[in-house]
């Protein structure tokens, strides 16, 4: 929408839909919204829309609709791979959920939660604390990520080892659809064969089918509490076994199962102030473990003993139980602090890679060779949930670092790396998503088929391709 004239008038229809205070029109206001966490995606918009509930949604999509306009859904804006950043036209409006707040259904009779699209997980988690329920999504930014976006994006976490992903947590949606028509499927149900399922649809579409607006969560028992456990280990095989171990005795106690290597801690230490390592010495290798139960009897000795014997066995070399929730909260500082780390440290590649657990320790050693071969000097950031066979297997490069340096050596090393992910048949993309950051990169390990059946889907649903265009597809 280049012609002033049209953008003032469209941009006033917003305002009455959702009042003055609802649009954002002042570029030095609008800052937050055009860039990303990472400081990598930049863009420009013609107004940020900040609705209070999904009528307002409803009205401000069939604006869009009728003006052709494309719409950029955005929740807290701390994805990882572009998806809620404008293009730089300056054409697109940020839709931004963050004015939708409520928390309108707790339930612990159903083990359910209804909500806004626009609630920050960290309110979530405790709405169901409030009740005795336990609601199991938890990543870094769960501050001021909201459920919204955990859905566009399926967002993992450390709690997937256990509880699954954000699609296994979800029981029903609630989207506004490109035209502004409202899809109500907020079912509290665990069982409705109905027919396709639309909410598996819309989640992990990263904005680029309609606007989630409302959903229902599912909760669970809260533990009564949690042991966690920091070990060092010489091998990363040394480590998967490890935690095939610690399956077999914990079962379902067994609640997370973290992985980083040591310049992923030296990065921590280094860049953080008031983190230090649980262990005296440097291991190649660490792990974070976590058991949790509504019963915490003989949990400590549950993992002491796992431990010990890990230890006799040479699996691994030393390790650390948390005697207090203090300990505990300092060990998970230390694994969350990752990102922030490497932001501070350099300019990371990043990649966000599935594979089968049993594989993880051979792709690791392939790839930590291929990056050798061609950048000696770079060190390998590779941390992740490898609980789920999630690995953010980054490189870092300095911060001075010339755009187009940075561009060539991306491009290069998302190959190689992405080329050894589909020879041990993994993903591209774990929890992050596809965004702007992977698009072409999926075309070059997406079947021709599976590419023809995601398009098709993008045209029935969104047929003038205004939802979030050049993301995901
Ligand atoms: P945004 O960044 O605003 O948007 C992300 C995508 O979803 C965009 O494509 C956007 O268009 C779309 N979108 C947002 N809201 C809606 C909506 N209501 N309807 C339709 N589309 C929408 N991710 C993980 O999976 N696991 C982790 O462990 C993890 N750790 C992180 C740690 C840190 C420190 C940070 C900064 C990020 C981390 N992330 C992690 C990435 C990020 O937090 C998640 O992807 C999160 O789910 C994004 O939520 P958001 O509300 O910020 O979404
Ligand atoms: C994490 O697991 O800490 C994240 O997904 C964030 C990252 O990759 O930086
Ligand atoms: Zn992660």
């Amino acid at each position: 929408m280049q012609d002033p004239m049209k953008q003032k008038e469209f941009t006033s229809r917003l305002q009455h839909v959702v009042g003055e205070d609802g649009v954002i029109l002042n570029p030095v206001d609008q800052e937050f919204y055009v860039n990303d966490w990472l400081g990598k995606a930049h863009g420009r918009t013609v107004a940020v829309v900040r609705p209070r509930n999904t009528a307002e949604v409803s009205a401000i999509m069939r604006l869009c609709h009728q003006s052709q306009t494309p719409v950029v859904p955005q929740g807290g804006n701390t994805g990882m791979s572009g998806g809620a950043t404008p293009d730089m036209r300056g054409a697109q409006v940020v839709l931004s959920l963050s004015r939708m707040k409520r928390i309108h259904e707790v339930d612990p009779v159903n083990n359910t939660l209804t909500a806004d699209a626009g609630v920050i997980l960290a309110d979530i988690q405790k709405s169901a604390r409030d009740v005795g329920r336990y609601f199991p999504l938890s990543l870094g930014a769960e501050g001021s990520c909201t459920i919204g976006g955990n859905l566009a994006t399926n967002a993992g976490g450390t709690g997937v080892l256990r509880y699954g992903n954000t699609r296994d947590l979800t029981l029903g949606l609630e989207v506004v659809l490109p035209d502004g028509r409202i899809w109500n499927g907020l079912r509290g149900l665990r069982k409705d064969n109905t027919g396709y399922d639309l909410k598996d649809l819309f989640i992990g579409s990263e904005g680029s089918l309609g606007i989630i607006t409302g959903v229902v969560l599912k909760l669970f028992a809260a533990p009564a509490g949690r042991i966690s456990a920091w070990v060092g280990a010489q091998q990363l095989s040394h480590v998967v076994t490890l935690l095939n171990r610690l399956q077999s005795t914990c079962g379902p106690r067994l609640s997370a199962f973290e992985m980083m290597c040591a310049p992923s801690l030296a990065l921590v230490t280094q860049f953080l102030d008031g983190h230090a390592s649980p262990l005296q010495n440097s291991y190649p290798y660490y792990a974070l473990i976590e058991l949790a139960d509504t019963n915490m009897a003989g949990l400590q000795e549950m993992l002491q003993d796992a431990l010990s014997s890990a230890i006799e066995d040479n699996l691994i070399d030393d390790c650390v139980v948390a005697m207090s929730e203090a300990q505990s909260l300092a060990m998970w500082r230390l694994r969350e602090g990752i990102s922030m780390a490497q932001v501070k440290a350099g300019k990371a590649v990043k990649h966000d890679i599935a594979l089968p657990i049993s594989s993880l320790a051979t792709f690791v050693k392939e790839a930590d060779q291929t990056v050798f071969n061609s950048f000696p000097d770079l060190p390998i950031i590779n941390f992740g949930h490898i609980g789920d066979g999630n690995l953010h297997y980054n490189v870092l490069l300095p911060l001075d670092v010339a755009p187009t340096h940075y561009k060539e050596i991306t491009t290069e090393l998302n190959k190689r790396i992405h080329d050894l992910v589909a020879q041990f048949n993994g993903s591209i993309s774990a929890e992050h998503g596809v965004g702007t950051l992977r698009r072409d990169e999926l075309r070059r390990y997406k079947s021709s088929v599976e590419m023809d059946l995601l398009i098709s889907i993008k045209r029935a649903l969104d047929p003038n391709q205004i939802m979030n265009p050049g993301k995901l597809l």
